[in-house]
């Protein structure tokens, strides 16, 4: 039986392996290196060349996001930042360039592997002294309630099982009127069930684990956030769904049927948006 700690083992593995490979060498994601070159996540307007150049190339090139938070989280000198999902850190170095010497950045991430590729990356960036990382699941993370002014993520709450404990936490570890920025997956109109049960079977890549945008939001609601705000919003094209499905890459996640891929097609969507922490009484 698939039980929520057997899936998160199984994605824990897939993404200890692909930051202990370097990134393997098959199609990714949306970012990093991929058969289309390596501006590739420059071209589809992840990062900009100029964010680009401030990325150590281990961050840039184990880089699995499908947006980029740090682009739209009106991130200001001196606030501090929490990365849910930061892999190997290509959000953390942008965030801390944001925030400044007076900031803070604290990266999470429940692959170990990930995390020491993210350590290397912000020294490598010259921002240790700047930055943290806490190994840990994002349903429950060793940090104190309110401490965060910016809650960001990219391309990782659909990867997790129990969406409803990771926005529960990411209330608790903002500050009253503290802000998201989030980059993710979700499907949009009907997918075949039986499509969905074999997506599922494997948690194939980033949308095995999607859910429909209605559901997502009300779980972004249930958890207290409001003032949501899309920034952007948009179909994942048929090559970016094929990198998506089998995200972080070929020899870590089976491949789904190319009949699978093509009868979602249209209906996996990227989304980009903002929203608040409630101020709480
Ligand atoms: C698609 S990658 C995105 C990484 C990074 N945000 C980026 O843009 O490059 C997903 C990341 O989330 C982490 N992750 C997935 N599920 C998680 C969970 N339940 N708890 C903590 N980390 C998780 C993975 O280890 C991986 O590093």
């Amino acid at each position: 039986m698939t039980t929520e700690q057997n899936i998160e083992d199984i994605i824990k593995g897939r993404y200890d392996a692909c930051a202990e490979r370097g990134g393997g060498e098959g199609a990714v994601c949306c970012a990093g290196e991929t058969p289309a070159g390596p501006s590739f996540a420059a071209e589809h307007g992840l990062y900009s060349q100029q964010e680009l150049s401030l990325v150590p190339e281990t961050a840039f090139t184990l880089s699995r996001g499908c947006g980029n938070p740090t682009g739209f989280a009106d991130l200001q000198l001196g606030e501090t930042v929490v990365d849910l999902g930061c892999g190997a850190g290509i959000d953390v170095v942008l965030a801390a360039h944001k925030v400044g010497a007076g900031g803070k950045v604290v990266g999470v991430d429940f692959s170990a592997h990930m995390i020491e590729r993210a350590r290397q990356t912000v020294a490598e960036a010259g921002l240790t002294e700047m930055t943290g990382f806490v190994v840990s699941g994002l349903g429950r993370v060793e940090l104190a309630d309110g401490v965060a002014d910016v809650v960001i993520s990219n391309c990782v709450i659909n990867l997790c099982p129990d969406k409803e404990a990771v926005y529960r936490e990411a209330f608790r570890i903002l500050k009253p009127g503290g802000r998201l920025a989030i980059s993710d997956i979700v499907y949009a109109g009907k997918i075949d069930s039986e499509v969905r049960k074999r997506f599922q079977s494997t948690w194939a890549g980033c949308v095995g684990g999607a859910i429909e945008e209605d559901r997502y939001f009300q779980i972004v609601q249930d958890a207290g956030f409001g003032a949501v705000e899309f920034v952007a919003r948009h179909p994942l094209e048929p090559a970016e769904l094929e990198g998506m499905a089998c995200c972080p890459g070929p020899e870590f996640t089976p491949v789904p049927a190319r009949e699978d891929i093509a009868s979602v097609e249209g209906k996996v969507i990227s989304i980009k948006f903002r929203a608040s922490k409630r101020r709480v009484p």
